[in-house]
Parts: C-alpha cells; sequence; structure tokens
C-alpha cells in the first residue's frame, strides 16, 4: 500500500509547504510511513500525528524502528479527533476518506483543528472519474463513497475550506517489463493497457482546501 502511493505522495509532501515547526496530521494513517515522511520535514520542533480507525494499524505503525521522536499514532475516528481547536497547520489524508462513514463531518472536523490558514491535502484514487476503480466497492465489501472531482471539491467548500483545488497526479515511475509480463487482470484492470492509462491519464485525485486566516465560520 504505502510503496504504491508513495509516488504520488511524495509529489503531495512537496505542494504542503512543510517547514521546521509545523504540526502534522495525517487521517487514516496506516502504516505511518507518510507521518515519517512529514516528520523529517517538520523536524526538531515541529509534530506529525497519524490516526488511523484499525487499532492493528496503529500498532504497526508504533512498532516501526524508524519512528523519529517527533511522531505519534493515536486509535482515532476521522469525524472525532483527539485535538483541540486550531492546533494543526496541515492535514494530509491519502486514500481513506470514501471509507469513512460520513466524508461531511470528517472534513468539518478537519476544518475544525485546523489553524487559520493551514490546509488540507487529501489523495483517492477511488473516484468517479477513475472507472477502472468502480468495482473496488463490490471486492473490498466494505461501504465505500463513489464522488467525482466536483462532488469533493464541493464537499470541501461546505466544510468551510476555501482556494479548493483539484488536480491529478501521475506516477513518475515508469512500469518495468518484469510487471507487464507478471500482469493478471483483477482490481478493474482487464489488460496492461489498462493500467497505464490509469498511470499516465487518469491518475490519482488530489484535492486540497484552505482554512481561510480570518477564520471566518462557514455559516456567515
Ligand atoms: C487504504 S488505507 C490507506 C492508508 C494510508 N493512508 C496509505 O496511504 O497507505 C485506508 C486507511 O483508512 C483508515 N480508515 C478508514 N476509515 C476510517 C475512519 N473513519 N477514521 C480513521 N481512519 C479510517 C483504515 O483503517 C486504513 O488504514
Amino acid at each position: 500500500m504505502a510503496k504504491g502511493h508513495w509516488p504520488m505522495v511524495s509529489q503531495i509532501l512537496e505542494r504542503m509547504h512543510l517547514a521546521p515547526g509545523l504540526q502534522c496530521l495525517d487521517v487514516g494513517c496506516g502504516n505511518g510511513y507518510a507521518v515519517r515522511a512529514m516528520a523529517q520535514q517538520v523536524q526538531p520542533s515541529g509534530q506529525v500525528l497519524g490516526v488511523d480507525v484499525a487499532p492493528a494499524m496503529i500498532e504497526q505503525a508504533k512498532a516501526n524502528p524508524e519512528n523519529p521522536p517527533n511522531v505519534a499514532f493515536q486509535v482515532s475516528v476521522a469525524d472525532r479527533l483527539p485535538l483541540g481547536d486550531e492546533a494543526i497547520d496541515r492535514i494530509l489524508s491519502v486514500e481513506a476518506i470514501y471509507y469513512m462513514p460520513n466524508p461531511l463531518a470528517a472534513l468539518k472536523e478537519w476544518y475544525r483543528v485546523l489553524k487559520p490558514a493551514g490546509s488540507v491535502w487529501i489523495m483517492v484514487d477511488f473516484y468517479k472519474e477513475n472507472v477502472y476503480s468502480h468495482v473496488w466497492g463490490e471486492l473490498v465489501g466494505l461501504p465505500m463513497h463513489l464522488k467525482s472531482e466536483r462532488q469533493y471539491r464541493e464537499l470541501l467548500a461546505l466544510a468551510g475550506f476555501t482556494e479548493v483545488m483539484s488536480k491529478r497526479l501521475f506516477n513518475p515511475e515508469p512500469l518495468d517489463e518484469v510487471c507487464k509480463a507478471n500482469f493478471k487482470p483483477g482490481w478493474g484492470y482487464n489488460t496492461i493497457e489498462d493500467v497505464v492509462d490509469f498511470r499516465t491519464r487518469v491518475g490519482s485525485l488530489l484535492l486540497s482546501g484552505k482554512k481561510s486566516a480570518l477564520d471566518i465560520p462557514p455559516e456567515i
């Protein structure tokens, strides 16, 4: 999972303007690879918290011997975070929001914990314009929200975010010959050309938004 997402996540981290001293959060952090990567960029005084609903993922994240001192991991649902208001400068969430029972409630909670001028960065591969992903809900066997790029942008705006932006990210690493030779149909990809199409034309969907520096509540 982590290995597959890293070529895109590294591009997101470049856009997040991470700097020493920033407080960061990864929601649905999985094994914590992105938490560790962010921690390197905000050290020594900046900290990164990774939260995940799955206790097994948090245990795995905590047990990683490469954890630097400025990381913490905690079991938490995305829409009830163990944080006070305006505690966080940057929020990252990779391939997680569509599993959340109420994505809008999660986004509103992320807005609450962000400091004014803080930003949220969300990546999804499961979205309407990626037709290859449409079967994933059935294959995973969990309830998943299939939303379009526009619907995600609207959701971010509804939660109060400004400067809402969306963009596709592409894996710059070429598919190697071994990968091509070992290709087996599955996960919506019937041929190797489908994989190439996803990697070169469809891409991963990145969404971002900012909490206004003036912190005007969304209902005003
Ligand atoms: C596909 S994994 C992605 C993990 C990691 N972000 C990555 O890039 O590999 C989705 C993660 O979201 C977590 N998750 C799902 N629903 C959640 C929720 N409501 N609150 C917090 N985490 C959640 C899952 O436990 C899982 O670890």
